[in-house]
């Protein structure tokens, strides 16, 4: 039996991490670590009889220390990046602690796009997107030249979200134009992820696919997969998607498992998915996949349900709504995870529609600078009693007061009968004067979740379902360029 939790990270998604902790009905002790002060995870662990330590998450050593000195018997890993950097690994072999969360080798499935890429293809998964990968800064360049290609740049590492540029090319005579955007690009991202040197593949360019984006985040023992409902997150900084990309300025569920413009047959689709990641996972490293797992869906036009990337965690904000509402005990779940039993649990959430919405201080996400170092005041008493709840991310509790650290600061949550309905209560508060910077403006989306927004998304999602479904009957002619050989051309079908 587990007593003694230790929880790792500081942002909205571990403060409902810790919440749902802290609703347990086992008798357990809730310890935190993390880099600056976060009230609503220190709320949670001085409710469950522990207390939050100031240190590097990020490092295995620092870890392994807290374990030792607070007798932990699990450690809980909100974010990717410790994942990344072998804590799991570190605090299984050093102290023989079980975690929450991936080993090293299992958490290349979102640390390297070009790993989860390969194990689609080789293990035949459905939705496998043609890709390539480059190491050399010439080799994508050459690349660049040789094809007319629609396509995605990105960093074939975990990059924080960034650095993707979809380039469509259809028309022959901006051919020259876009080629010199998509060089430039190439050229910028190399430049820029060549510090990490965890992963040798340092760009993928990938086919351009466009459609409806949603999360579906899952627990794993390894072996059985349990889903949790979808969730759509809005990357964009501004209203209506505009500007540049976030960690998500907010997401809508609810109410039930699937969303308003995705099919139940679509959703169990999506679940085969990430059911057949997990298989791969295994299968090809040998090692079982213990935590979180989340597929960053799209529903496309040439497959449907299709996986864009894979998180080794609950996204931030998606966590937040499914953990907000879920009324099965966490660390049952969690013990489940551990004994290889999850097929025992029956998965409960409240139904309703949750929206969630990202405040954050104007700067972010381009000038961190600008957004640091605000006094945040917020009535977290008056908020709750017009229904929504405070989940503090970014921000430093110090005497002065709540101190901006540069990201989304808080994350409001609010609850209904629809989704309308909850984002109206959520962008009551946004506005209001019951969350703001003393000194500075903050930013957040009020178009997330509105009744046009649904409706919309509802109309597309029917035109690419249509498109899909008419596809799934062919077969069709693909190119593909191979280093050294140039394009070849084949055809496949699903
Ligand atoms: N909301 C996207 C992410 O968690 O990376």
């Amino acid at each position: 039996m587990v007593s003694k939790i230790l929880l790792l990270g500081e942002c909205s998604r571990e403060h409902a991490i810790a919440e749902a902790i802290a609703r347990s009905g086992h008798k357990i002790r809730l310890y935190a670590l993390m880099k600056h002060r976060n009230p609503g995870i220190e709320r949670c662990c001085k409710a469950r009889d522990g207390e939050i330590i100031i240190g590097d998450f990020l490092d295995p050593e620092t870890v392994l220390k807290v374990v030792r000195d607070k007798g932990i018997d699990l450690v809980v890993i909100g974010p990717e990046e410790p994942l990344f950097r072998g804590v799991v690994n570190a605090v299984e072999d050093v102290e023989g602690v079980p975690c929450i969360g991936p080993r090293r080798e299992a958490a290349q499935v979102e640390q390297s796009k070009a790993f989860m890429r390969r194990l689609m293809w080789k293990y035949n998964i459905p939705g496998r997107l043609r890709f390539w990968t480059f190491r050399d800064v010439r080799e994508a360049l050459e690349f660049i030249r040789e094809t007319g290609e629609s396509v995605a740049i990105k960093p074939a590492r975990q990059f924080g979200g960034k650095g993707v540029k979809v380039i469509a090319d259809f028309q022959a005579y901006l051919r020259d134009v876009r080629s010199r955007v998509k060089e430039a690009h190439v050229t910028k991202l190399f430049a820029e992820v060549s510090k990490y040197t965890d992963i040798e593949d340092k760009i993928l360019i990938e086919e351009k696919v466009e459609g409806i984006e949603y999360t579906l985040q899952c627990f794993t023992d390894g072996v059985n997969v349990l889903p949790l409902p979808l969730v759509q997150d809005y990357k964009h900084a501004y209203e209506y998607g505009i500007g540049p990309e976030t960690g998500g300025m907010g997401s809508i569920m609810g109410p039930g498992i699937t969303l308003p413009f995705i099919t139940s047959e679509e959703y169990e689709k999506s679940v085969q998915i990430v059911k057949m990641l997990v298989e791969a996972i295994r299968k090809e490293l040998g090692v079982e996949y213990r935590g979180i797992i989340s597929g960053q869906m799209m529903l496309t036009p040439v497959w449907g349900p299709t996986v864009i990337e894979c998180y080794a965690r609950f996204g931030d904000p998606e966590g937040v709504n499914v953990l907000s509402v879920l009324e099965t005990d966490i660390v049952d779940i969690f013990e489940a995870i551990l004994s290889r039993s999850l097929p025992k649990i029956k998965l409960e959430f409240k139904n309703i529609a949750v929206v969630v919405k990202a405040a954050a201080p104007l700067g972010y996400p381009l000038d961190r600078k600008l957004a640091q170092g605000h006094i945040m005041e917020i009535d977290e008493e008056k908020i709750v009693e017009k229904g929504c709840k405070v989940y503090y991310g970014s921000v430093d509790q110090r005497e002065e007061g709540l101190i901006t650290v540069g990201s989304r600061a808080v994350e409001i949550a609010g609850f209904g009968e629809t989704i309308p309905e909850a984002a109206h209560k959520v962008n009551e508060i946004l506005t209001s004067s019951l969350i703001r910077l003393r000194d500075w403006k903050l930013i957040y989306r009020l178009d997330i979740g509105s009744r046009i927004s649904i409706e919309k998304m509802i109309e597309n999602a029917e035109i690419i379902r249509r498109a899909y479904r008419a596809r799934k009957l062919e077969r069709y002619v693909i190119k593909e360029w191979i280093p050294g050989k140039g394009l070849i051309t084949y055809m496949y079908g699903e």
